[in-house]
């Protein structure tokens, strides 16, 4: 049966419309600081980088199975902010430990504040969960990292599909081939935060880069026969070089998604006269939404 786009709050709408407002303004305010608890309860705070809503996608063919919109043309998303990371980093051990965050978004351009509260999940690469803890650490950085191999992460994969029979992997690898080339590759790097003098790897010895066979290809026609054999399971679209190519499913292997389930969203608007304040709190155990305007 053909899925049905749901019901999305209002404050998705507004988030989106605003966003785009913003970034034609100024391209780095994609980003917003997204608090988490430390294993002591303590605050711990960073910038990160908003990827869209999940399955936020403008066209099909991007090599994901995953549905775009439904029979009536409507988006296929869901009202689940995505966050791209890396599986082995402090914020994804405090996330699997404790979901709750809030964070913080200030839209500069048009004077909008986002708070959002709410729970955080970490996607992980399949292969990453399944590593079995009796098999031999690998002391080289090929993706079995020495700290988060025995962390399971829970992932409540129905309450955040967008429909049902949604497919997560297909979402999470979707994300990594958007990835600049340099970013794919910081993903290769030593455990994120551990010392650099600890390092199996020297950084200088890694790849700068990781790209794939459309953005290797030297010629329109050499992109053109790469695109066309694209399909997201298929090697087709990675490197002709077997050493990278090996990089880049390590990469690919310590790439994770951090899923945002808000429960409560708070809008400031510093750019009208007087400035106004609303907040939308999700129902208990319901999917819709209550919207009030409150005191600034
Ligand atoms: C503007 C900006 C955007 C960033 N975006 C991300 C991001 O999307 N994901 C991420 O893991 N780290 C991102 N970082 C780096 C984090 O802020 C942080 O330094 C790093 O991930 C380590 O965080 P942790 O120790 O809490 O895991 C970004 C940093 C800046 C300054």
């Amino acid at each position: 049966m053909t899925p049905t786009a749901k019901q999305l709050p209002a404050w998705v709408d507004q988030l989106r419309n605003l966003l785009n407002k913003n970034m034609k303004e100024n391209k780095d305010l994609i980003s917003y600081a997204l608090a988490t608890q430390g294993p002591e309860r303590q605050p711990r705070v960073r910038y990160v980088v908003h990827r869209g809503f999940v399955n936020e996608r403008r066209k099909e063919g991007d090599g994901s199975q995953n549905l775009v919109a439904d029979d009536d043309k409507n988006d296929l998303i869901s009202d689940k902010l995505v966050v791209t990371t890396d599986t082995r980093s402090p914020k994804a051990r405090q996330l699997a430990a404790a979901p709750q965050i809030e964070l913080a978004w200030w839209m500069a351009a048009t004077q909008h504040q986002f708070r959002v509260v709410g729970n955080a999940y970490i996607l992980p690469s399949s292969a990453f969960t399944k590593h079995d803890s009796s098999e031999p650490r690998t002391t080289g950085n090929d993706g079995a990292n020495t700290s988060s191999d025995k962390i399971s992460f829970p992932f409540p994969e129905k309450e955040l599909s967008p429909y049902d029979g949604f497919n997560w992997e297909d979402e999470r690898i979707r994300q990594f081939r958007k990835m600049s080339p340099e970013l794919r590759a910081s993903f290769y790097r030593p455990v994120p935060g551990t010392d650099l003098q600890d390092a199996d790897l020297k950084m200088e010895d890694l790849p700068e880069k990781l790209p794939e066979g459309v953005e290797e290809a030297e010629s329109e026609e050499q992109k053109k026969q790469v695109e066309q054999g694209l399909s997201l399971r298929q090697d087709r679209y990675l490197l002709r070089s077997p050493q990278l190519m090996s990089y880049y499913t390590a990469a690919l292997k310590n790439f994770a998604l951090i899923v945002i389930d808000a429960s409560e969203v708070d809008l400031v608007d510093l750019g009208s006269m007087p400035n106004t304040r609303t907040q939308w709190l999700r129902k208990r155990d319901a999917a819709d939404w209550e919207e009030k305007g409150v005191v600034p």
